[in-house]
């Protein structure tokens, strides 16, 4: 009888958990990305929950929101609770709070423009998402009891006014790319691609899982492309100080260094000595163009006259580790400041600069990234203009109800 009954659950159960993995057919998630002019600086943001917006941080260990007192306190002895306290920075020291007998876990997010820091209470919260086919949005997919950390509002100084926090997409087991890989393990893969808008679009996508990450094709706009089809492959190299994300270059007269990517950073910004080598090529090779004043923060700016209309303006490769290499066409090189005027988006980052090379988000723009944390790897597609297809023009429609 006992047998019976346990055989009744179990069967009961299996069903019940098919059903809330409903939609198994789809292995991608997508949220939209939007550009955010702050005072120095241009910021980006996921958006989920249907309109929260939350400054996209390459290095963070979990994400953080704006928040009075947390709704579903994390208890200290969880594995998240460790995970997060062993990211506290020396300057933010913070212990655990009780309430009566219960252990509630506190950490100490960090804001990435302001590097301040501030002890935070643990929460866990719903994140909703949704599934696509790679074309448009399908349903939506509840993250219920994801790890964030509840930061007094003050946290926030010097973010956007839309934003409400920040969302971590780091190599962390707390980030988003983590959360977002669902308890099975096999809908989505733990990757996401970024795909940046550019200066002029409204706003670029981010996929979590393997894809497909269609584009609308406007040289044939009977067809479009897959994103996850044109990418090349560089091993993504670990760091010890950092959660983030570095490849190794071996050219543009910066041997033998490695890159970090940074989207909190608006422009490729190199270290004195290798900044002016490479000023210095670009320069000769840049020979027929007209030079000017330089307008801040650029150090090199240029006459474009509709004659030459840029195309002078040489285009580069960073030559990486494994022989492969990214270029950089001249869309993600140079930026139009005055009417007829163009400046080298690469900045000086003075001698003391933390990283030799740090490649910023106007280079990224408009280039298909797929971060990789399983296989380690960073795949990219270069500017997708020359396939027809921009990171602008996904259709985030909602079709049904999340
Ligand atoms: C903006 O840049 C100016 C000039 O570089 C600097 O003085 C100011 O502190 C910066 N503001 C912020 C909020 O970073
Ligand atoms: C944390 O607790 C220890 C031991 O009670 C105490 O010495 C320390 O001052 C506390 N630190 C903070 C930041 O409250
Ligand atoms: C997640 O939470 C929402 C409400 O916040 C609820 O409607 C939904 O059923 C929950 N999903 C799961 C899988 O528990
Ligand atoms: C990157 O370069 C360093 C130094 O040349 C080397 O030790 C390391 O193995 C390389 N990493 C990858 C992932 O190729
Ligand atoms: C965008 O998606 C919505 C909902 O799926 C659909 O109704 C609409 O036709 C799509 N728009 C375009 C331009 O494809």
């Amino acid at each position: 009888m006992k047998r019976n009954t346990l055989l009744l659950l179990s069967i009961l159960t299996l069903t019940l958990s098919t059903e809330v993995f409903a939609p198994p057919s789809y292995h991608t998630l997508v949220a939209p990305i939007l550009q955010h002019y702050g005072t120095n600086t241009t910021l980006y943001s996921i958006t989920l929950n249907g309109g929260e917006h939350y400054i996209i941080d390459l290095d963070a260990p979990f994400s953080w929101y704006r928040c009075r007192s947390p709704r579903h306190p994390v208890a200290c002895n969880s594995g998240a609770c460790a995970v997060a306290r062993s990211y506290i920075p020396p300057s933010c020291p913070v212990n655990n709070t009780f309430t009566g007998r219960r252990c509630h876990c506190n950490d100490a997010p960090v804001n990435p423009i302001t590097k301040s820091c501030a002890p935070s209470q643990s929460t866990y919260k719903d994140l909703v998402i949704y599934w696509t086919n790679g074309r448009f949005l399908t349903t939506g997919m509840h993250f219920n009891r994801s790890y964030v950390s509840c930061a007094p509002p003050s946290l926030l100084q010097s973010l956007p006014e839309e934003a409400i926090g920040v969302g971590a997409l780091s190599r962390s087991s707390l980030s988003l790319p983590s959360v977002f890989t669902d308890p099975l393990g096999q809908l989505v893969a733990r990757k996401f691609a970024l795909c940046l808008p550019s200066w002029m679009e409204a706003r670029g996508a981010i996929f979590f899982g393997d894809g497909p990450y269609y584009r609308p094709n406007h040289l044939d706009p009977s067809t479009d492309v897959d994103a996850a089809k044109v990418l090349t492959y560089t091993p993504l190299q670990g760091d010890s100080r950092s959660l983030g994300y570095f490849i190794n270059v071996t050219g543009i007269s910066i041997n033998g260094n490695h890159m970090k990517l940074s989207t909190n950073v608006p422009y490729t910004t190199l270290k004195s000595n290798l900044f002016k080598t490479f000023i210095r090529a670009f320069k000769k090779a840049a020979k027929g163009v007209f030079q000017v004043t330089s307008v801040d923060p650029f150090r090199l700016c240029f006459i474009i006259s509709s004659t030459n209309n840029g195309k002078l303006i040489p285009q580069i490769d960073l030559m990486l580790g494994n022989g492969e290499k990214w270029t950089i066409y001249p869309s993600n090189l140079i930026m139009q400041v005055d009417d007829n005027v163009v400046c080298l988006t690469f900045v000086d980052g003075g001698e003391t600069a933390e990283h030799a090379v740090v490649i910023g988000a106007y280079q990224m723009a408009s280039n298909l990234l797929q971060f990789d944390l399983d296989q380690s790897r960073l795949g990219f597609s270069s500017s997708l203009y020359p396939h027809g297809a921009t990171c602008g023009d996904f259709n985030f429609t909602v079709a049904g109800t999340v």
